[in-house]
């Protein structure tokens, strides 16, 4: 009983997977073949069923049948890329991994299972055209060094950011590769094209690829090019390395990289040469390249994100950027530099934030960095009337709730009718204390500790006000 159901189970899932999935017996008979099989090759299932593979493919001699080869040999195929015209004349592109099945050590048959690649094929090709029809445009536009970030667009005062300027500055004298590591929103693109503009390659292209944005295969040739052939439909383009030439690469989260590319990557990196996706011969090329992550490197090595080889080989220079939550200080010439960005976008007129504006920017824990606060400023100046001072009801309330509760109150502190100075204190004093109490699930000792005073001082302080 619970074989037939596991039986008729599998065949139902068979039927549904997307793979096309083949199955012969030991005489080369087809004895399974699902839907999507069906649909790559073009055949309706009931034609195949109880046939001879070569009696369903006339034209094959046994060697060009995966399934019979493998059936003859015993070893599996793996990954094997195929190209044929189906039995309904379309081009089909499919990855294929045939293996025998055994009873004991007698073969019993053999499977293949087929992932169609032809729609995927397609679009590359469609995306790299494209990209090649942009290109014009685009070299354009990095050759126009006006376009890119320099030093002077980085805005900070902080030991941090004033160390990471100095290590950039020093890194565009030469040609070693630079690692840059930041969080979301720290600055790694603009540091990036900083030391590309101060360095002597400043007239030549900067280009910037992100490893995330694109599928690996995609992104092998759009780094390394192709070549005619390569693949069907493929033509002579020049990958990024090459339209990099004498200028910088920029390759941005490097940890989505596959690790079989970046094995490719640190060959063009150790050698100087590139050869094109399906090409046999090598071009020489002068690139400098500048890597990033927003990952923590150990957690990339322990992962194995990241080959080992090519990170020490990337990592000659490295740049680490600091979170702006680490770096208060500059927040306010950050917020000033923003303000002064969006008057003139937006043809407003700020002068300045409100002193409790600022203490909440300086709270806040700006997960997005640099970008979120640019984007806050630019928000909250978007939908300001004619003021020119951004105040606490400019403020989007999200960022109210991470202040603690006692900081918002003393901003928001209005004053009662009949009370004086020492009764507003108490009400703040007894405000704080209970909330400091409730914080720490009702400790003495430790929210004597997280308030300054001693625990007899809190305790005096909890019985007087009745706490
Ligand atoms: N030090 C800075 N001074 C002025 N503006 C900055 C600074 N750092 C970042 N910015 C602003 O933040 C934006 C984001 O910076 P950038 O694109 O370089 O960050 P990133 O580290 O590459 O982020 P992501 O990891 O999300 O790609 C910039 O366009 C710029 O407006
Ligand atoms: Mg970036």
């Amino acid at each position: 009983m619970t074989d037939i159901l596991l039986l008729e189970s599998l065949q139902k899932i068979l039927h549904t997977v997307d793979e096309g999935i083949h199955i012969i017996d030991n005489e080369g008979i087809t004895i399974y073949y699902n839907d999507s099989m069906s649909e790559i090759e073009g055949l309706d299932y009931k034609y195949v069923i109880g046939k001879h593979v070569l009696d369903v493919f006339p034209n094959w001699k046994k060697e060009n049948s995966t399934l019979l080869t493998v059936l003859e040999t015993g070893k599996e195929i793996i990954d094997e890329k195929q190209s044929y015209f189906n039995f309904k004349g379309e081009k089909i592109y499919t990855l294929n991994t045939t293996f025998p099945v055994y009873s004991g050590k007698k073969i019993i048959g053999a499977v293949e299972v087929a992932r169609n690649l032809t729609n995927i094929n397609e679009m590359n090709n469609k995306i790299l055209s494209l990209q090649d029809r942009l290109g014009t445009d685009k070299k354009e536009k990095v050759d126009n060094t006006r376009n890119l970030f320099t030093f002077e667009d980085i805005i900070g005062e902080s030991n941090d950011i004033l160390e990471a300027i100095k290590i950039a500055k020093k890194s565009s004298e030469t040609k070693s590769s630079v690692f840059i590591i930041g969080d979301t929103g720290t600055g790694k693109e603009m540091f990036a094209q900083s030391i590309h503009t101060f360095s002597s390659r400043s007239d030549e292209p900067f280009i910037g690829q992100n490893c995330s944005a694109i599928p690996d295969s995609l992104l092998e040739s759009t780094l390394f090019g192709t070549s005619k052939g390569a693949f069907t439909g493929a033509v002579d383009r020049p990958g990024l390395f090459e339209q990099a030439h004498k200028g910088t690469l920029f390759l941005d989260e490097i940890d989505s990289m596959d690790v079989g590319l970046q094995a490719k990557l640190l060959r063009v990196l150790q050698e100087s040469y590139v050869r094109r996706v399906g090409a046999t011969k090598d071009k020489k090329v002068d690139v400098r390249v500048i890597a990033a992550t927003n990952r923590d490197p150990s957690d990339l090595l322990n992962e194995g994100l990241i080959r080992k080889d090519l990170f020490y080989r990337l990592n000659v220079i490295t740049l680490k950027l600091p979170r702006l939550c680490s770096r208060k200080k500059d927040i306010e010439i950050l917020v000033k530099h923003f303000i002064k960005q969006y008057n003139n976008s937006l043809s407003k007129s700020v002068i300045r934030v409100q002193d409790e504006v600022m203490k909440i920017f300086k709270s806040y824990d700006w997960k997005g960095n640099v970008r979120e606060l640019s984007n806050c400023v630019e928000s909250i100046m978007a939908i300001m009337d004619d003021d020119s001072v951004i105040r606490l009801e400019h403020v989007p309330t999200y960022m109210m709730d991470v202040m603690t509760d006692s900081e918002v109150d003393i901003i928001d502190y209005k004053c009662g009718d009949d009370e004086d100075l020492n009764d507003i204190l108490s009400r703040i004093e007894i405000d704080i204390i209970r909330k400091q109490l409730s914080q720490s699930g009702g400790n003495v000792s430790k929210t004597a500790s997280k308030l300054g005073i001693s625990r007899q001082n809190l305790q005096y302080k909890i019985k007087k006000y009745g706490l």
